[in-house]
């Protein structure tokens, strides 16, 4: 087994959870290392490993929702290679700059590339990532990455789903088709009469929706929307509305990112807030209270793919099924 140690960049109570989950699997009691961050008057940051991570594996968890956050992991990774880590494993339960996944019009950049440049190039060895917004953004990162699928964290809210309703598992958009496709494959096997459907999205410009269109029919059926993310809300709530007006009994969402900015929590209290019967999200990034809002825990899988990448053993057998 790898002597390892896991910190905690941003400070979330998430990274004990994960360690409470890995005490639970090894029998041992493990705990989030001691590790500060100091920040200067003109708002530089300087991290501080405070004890000693010499030829250790040290994993570094952080969502990384702001640009702050993205520096402050970096430095965290330069800090961890000079106090000689053996190995410097990056926990990423939210990624940001993963919806900028190809390049906008003829001259634009490709964010979610270059963060991922910044990463490596500071000195991280692996990554473990939780539902990328594209599959293909491992590909970004020159290094192992062990991609853990949103829908492993809602195994036991999907068992709290009403089973005498007939389901519709929805994508909300093309780009989701295939993470929503994989949630149906398991939701199928306990819903057997469940179907699939997707709506069509057209956007003008970031975060504005231009038009919407449902393809399949949810007339008198129970619909759970899968998507990664929910941000400002817009089109989760505009695909309710559309599924309400189409005959669907209930509007259900699983988004596992809960990003919740700008209009978001006006919104789900609003018009068009009233056609979502209840949204669950991970907590993959830290949410306020909303009497809509759910949250699952997202700290087990990522406890069981640390467990698993320690011993050497196969991370997909340890993680699925839950
Ligand atoms: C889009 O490709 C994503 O999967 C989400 O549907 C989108 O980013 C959500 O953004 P908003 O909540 O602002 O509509």
């Amino acid at each position: 087994m790898k002597q390892y140690k896991l910190f905690s960049i941003d400070g979330r109570p998430l990274a004990n959870e994960i360690c409470e989950h890995l005490s639970t699997l090894t029998d041992s009691d493990i705990r989030v290392g001691k590790f500060k961050i100091d920040q200067f008057s003109d708002g530089e940051f300087s991290p501080q490993f405070l004890e000693s991570i010499r030829d250790k594996s040290v994993f570094l968890t952080t969502t990384l929702t702001s640009s702050d956050a993205i520096i402050k992991l970096v430095l965290s990774i330069d800090a961890a290679k000079r106090a000689s880590a053996s190995e410097i494993i990056i926990v990423l339960p939210y990624l940001a700059y993963s919806r900028q996944d190809r390049r906008e019009g003829h001259r634009g950049s490709i964010g979610g590339k270059a963060i991922a440049d910044l990463i490596k190039n500071a000195g991280a060895n692996k990554a473990i990532l939780f539902d990328l917004h594209s599959e293909q953004i491992q590909g970004f990162f020159d290094m192992p990455v062990e991609h853990i699928p949103g829908w492993v964290a809602f195994t036991e809210y999907v068992k709290e789903l009403d089973p005498t309703c007939d389901w519709t598992v929805c994508s909300p958009d093309a780009g989701g088709v295939k993470r929503a496709m994989r949630f149906y494959q398991h939701f199928v096997k306990t819903h057997e009469t469940a179907t699939f459907s997707m709506l069509s999205k057209l956007r003008d410009k970031p975060n504005s929706i231009e038009r919407m269109d449902l393809i399949g029919d949810v007339n008198g059926r129970c619909v759970i929307l899968i998507d990664d993310m929910v941000d400002t809300g817009g089109t989760l709530l505009l695909a309710a509305k559309l599924l309400k007006e189409a005959g669907a009994l209930k509007v259900h969402a699983i988004c596992t990112h809960g990003v919740l900015s700008g209009p978001a929590y006006d919104r789900l209290s609003g018009e068009n807030g009233q056609y979502l019967d209840s949204l669950v999200i991970s907590t993959s990034i830290p949410s306020n209270f909303h009497d809509k809002i759910k949250t699952v825990s997202c700290a087990q899988p990522i406890a069981k793919t640390i467990f698993a990448m320690t011993r050497s053993v196969s991370v997909a057998q340890t993680l699925l099924p839950l």
